[in-house]
């Protein structure tokens, strides 16, 4: 089903017909009374419903995500090692071939990649785009959010398109999984965003798109104790407190050392 965007800010009027052109999302002229929908207001673009559930939006600027760039553990931290970034000289270029709101790929610009962020739906791609204008658009994360860039694509295709020059080092993989719910604890506010977007039922052929189109490593984000994406096997994995990263060096899966 197709969610609608509502504005909620006569000012903001024409963001919002931008945001409608670009992500093919019909714009309605009144508050829906029941379902989800995407609602610009004077702040910022939230997906909300009328039941109890909060209203999910991407945020780069305040909350965690200032926390992260602040406390965040810099190229130690588990997601850090497993894109490579330890010791290494030169900062890889990453696809987040699965951007959702675009937590992870800010995590990795934020620690100097740059990084494309890959996203299908239409409802997690105006989210990120609406984070990455207010990003853009403060002191503290505009050059952050100049290292990141969006494509509202399936990362499947998208990724099996590129030309050999445009190939990334690194492609980052991180599948909403049908037993993400169960063994991440999802948080209750992102009910909303499940409920939209669905789980990724595709995820082993993103898994090939990604290794054919990776110069050097896929890294495939996991809960620590759920299964490997099926078919073919990690050659490494970073484990932190509840995530594992399964890591798919090209290098191991050519044959050579990993
Ligand atoms: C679990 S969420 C990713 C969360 C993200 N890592 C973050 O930090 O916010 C999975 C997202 O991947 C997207 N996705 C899954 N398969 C995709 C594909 N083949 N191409 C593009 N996006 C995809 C889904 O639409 C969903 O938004």
């Amino acid at each position: 089903m197709t969610t609608p965007l509502y504005c909620a800010e006569p000012a903001r009027h024409h963001t919002a017909q931008q945001l409608a052109e670009r992500f093919a999302l019909p714009l309605i002229t009144r508050r829906p009374s029941d379902g989800y929908w995407l609602e610009l207001g004077p702040e910022r673009l939230e997906l909300v419903t009328t039941g109890k559930q909060g209203a999910v939006y991407a945020e780069f600027v305040a909350g965690a995500a200032k926390h992260r760039r602040e406390q965040g553990g810099g190229r130690g931290q588990p997601v850090a090692k497993a894109i490579g970034l330890k010791g290494a000289d030169t900062l890889p270029r990453v696809v987040d071939a699965t951007a959702g709101l675009g937590r992870d790929a800010f995590v990795l610009a934020t620690l100097g990649c740059a990084v494309t962020l890959v996203e299908r739906s239409p409802v997690a791609a105006a989210l990120v785009a609406d984070a990455l204008d207010r990003a853009a658009g403060h002191p503290d994360t505009m050059d952050i959010a100049a290292r990141m860039t969006l494509v509202h694509a399936d990362a499947i295709r998208w990724l099996s398109t590129l030309a050999e020059a445009d190939r990334p080092d690194v492609v980052f993989v991180d599948p909403m999984f049908p037993d993400t719910g169960k063994s991440a604890a999802v948080k209750k506010d992102m009910t909303a965003f499940q409920a939209v977007v669905g789980d990724d039922l595709d995820s082993a052929a993103l898994l090939e798109a990604a290794i054919a189109a990776a110069k050097t490593r896929v890294v495939v984000k996991r809960p620590r104790l759920g299964a490997p994406i099926e078919g073919v096997k990690p050659s490494g994995e970073q484990i932190g407190k509840s995530t594992r990263f399964d890591i798919y060096s090209i290098k191991a899966l050519r044959g050579g050392a990993a």
